[in-house]
């Protein structure tokens, strides 16, 4: 009987050890990420024949734009930011971070003119508030494109046309107009 009992207790010990793995990141290759570091969408560079903006948060924009203005994909390096409207970001950390999104974070944001709060962030269970899961529909892209989807590496579409994309894109409460007003 109690010979059953620690067979069973050191079963679900090691099995809450192998959930606990399969399901945690490399805290080592964790970037510092807080809501500052996302800006208002026209300050970040533009890429990707011009869908979507870039950042990169460890300094090295350069690196990060050679791969976005690619036309053969590549593997974005670390600090690189990717946003293509106000409210939803991908983080790439460091190698290793997390290797079953390659290493990228799924952020979803609260924007307004004081800036970006941080609502839901992770990897593979983040929802947007069209309820769709980010990685579900990242994960189509081919795998040359390091999960960014562009307009044509083979993700799932969005549900909104691209005149709505732009629009969103150019009324981020964030941005300050010149001036200062509005
Ligand atoms: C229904 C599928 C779907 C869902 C859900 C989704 N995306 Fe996307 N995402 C796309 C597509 C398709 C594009 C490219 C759209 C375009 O440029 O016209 C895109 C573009 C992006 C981009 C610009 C870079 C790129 O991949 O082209 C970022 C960053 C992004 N999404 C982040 C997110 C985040 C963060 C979430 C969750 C909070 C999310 N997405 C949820 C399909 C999706």
């Amino acid at each position: 009987m109690l010979k059953n009992s620690l067979k069973l207790l050191t079963s679900l010990t090691l099995a809450l050890f192998i959930v606990g793995q399969s399901s945690s990141q490399d805290a080592d290759k964790q970037l510092d990420i807080s809501a500052e570091l996302f800006k208002c969408l026209t300050d970040m560079a533009r890429a990707g024949s011009g869908a979507f903006f870039v950042d990169n948060v460890l300094g090295d924009l350069d690196a990060t734009l050679v791969v976005a203005n690619s036309e053969t994909g590549g593997s974005y390096p670390p600090g690189s930011v990717i946003a293509l409207v106000p409210t939803e970001a991908m983080v790439k950390h460091e190698t290793g971070w997390n290797p079953a999104t390659n290493d990228w974070e799924f952020f979803e944001l609260n924007v307004s003119e004081a800036g970006s709060e941080i609502n839901v962030r992770g990897t593979t269970s983040v929802v947007n508030r069209f309820g769709g899961n980010c990685f579900d529909c990242h994960k189509l892209a081919t795998p040359q494109w390091d999960l960014v989807c562009g307009t044509d590496h083979g993700c799932a579409p969005l549900p909104i046309p691209r005149e709505t994309i732009v629009n969103i894109q150019n009324t981020d409460p964030r941005c300050v107009r010149p001036g200062g007003a509005e």
